[in-house]
């Protein structure tokens, strides 16, 4: 297969479009970040890349908190504009209608509209070029109780979860399979019982 090499380019996907929060509950912003993963499972671990010239910025650099708020297709608009408009100028939670609500262990708001918070304490600011990157501990997890069964098992698919890839937003879609699927061995059919 014929391939064009360029040089190197963030042109991972997909990724994320979350919408972190920063900021106390009187005092918050929401920035749309697309750099942040998870890089610990023990303890649980992730970073965001925010470019020093963001609003939110030093507002993170200062108190050493943020909180990851999942997005869904539903506030993918909203998702947008929290990522084109500073918190400078205006104030996102009320033009984007989300409301807030307050986190069990860090200082910032959760966005009550989404399905899942990740509650971040910085553990480590390193500017790498043109954006820091804040690692966090993941010090809680708030989910919506209408996604988790009856088992305690937390139903992401059914959030209707959003994904940005190279400059477009998706809906995520048709599930392929389950974790381990590859390698599962099927279940050996029962002999059909003699009448
Ligand atoms: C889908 C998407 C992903 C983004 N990802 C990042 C990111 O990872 N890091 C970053 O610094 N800015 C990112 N931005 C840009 C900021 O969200 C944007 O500059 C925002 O207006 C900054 O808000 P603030 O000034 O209120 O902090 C992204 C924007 C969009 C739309």
């Amino acid at each position: 297969m014929a391939k064009v090499s360029w040089k190197g380019s963030a042109l991972l996907a997909p990724v994320p479009a979350a919408l972190v929060t920063c900021g106390d509950m009187e005092k918050s912003n929401i920035i749309t970040i697309g750099w942040t993963g998870i890089v610990c499972t023990r303890p649980p671990m992730t970073y965001i890349s925010v470019r020093q010239e963001r609003y939110s910025h030093d507002i993170i650099l200062d108190s050493g908190e943020f909180v990851i708020n999942l997005t869904t297709s539903a506030m993918v608009r909203q998702t947008d504009l929290c990522g084109v408009k500073s918190g400078r100028d205006i104030d996102k939670f009320a033009v984007c209608g989300f409301h807030k609500a307050p986190a069990k262990i860090v200082a910032p708001p959760l966005i009550e509209e989404c399905p899942v918070s990740l509650e971040c304490r910085v553990t480590e600011s390193r500017i790498l070029g043109t954006h820091t990157m804040f690692l966090a501990e993941i010090v809680g997890v708030d989910a919506e109780e209408k996604y988790i069964d009856s088992k305690g098992k937390l139903n992401l698919q059914q959030c209707g979860l959003a994904a940005y890839a190279h400059g477009e937003y998706f809906a995520l879609g048709r599930k392929l399979g389950d974790f381990g699927f590859s390698v599962k061995k099927k279940k050996k059919k029962k002999p059909a019982a003699h009448k």
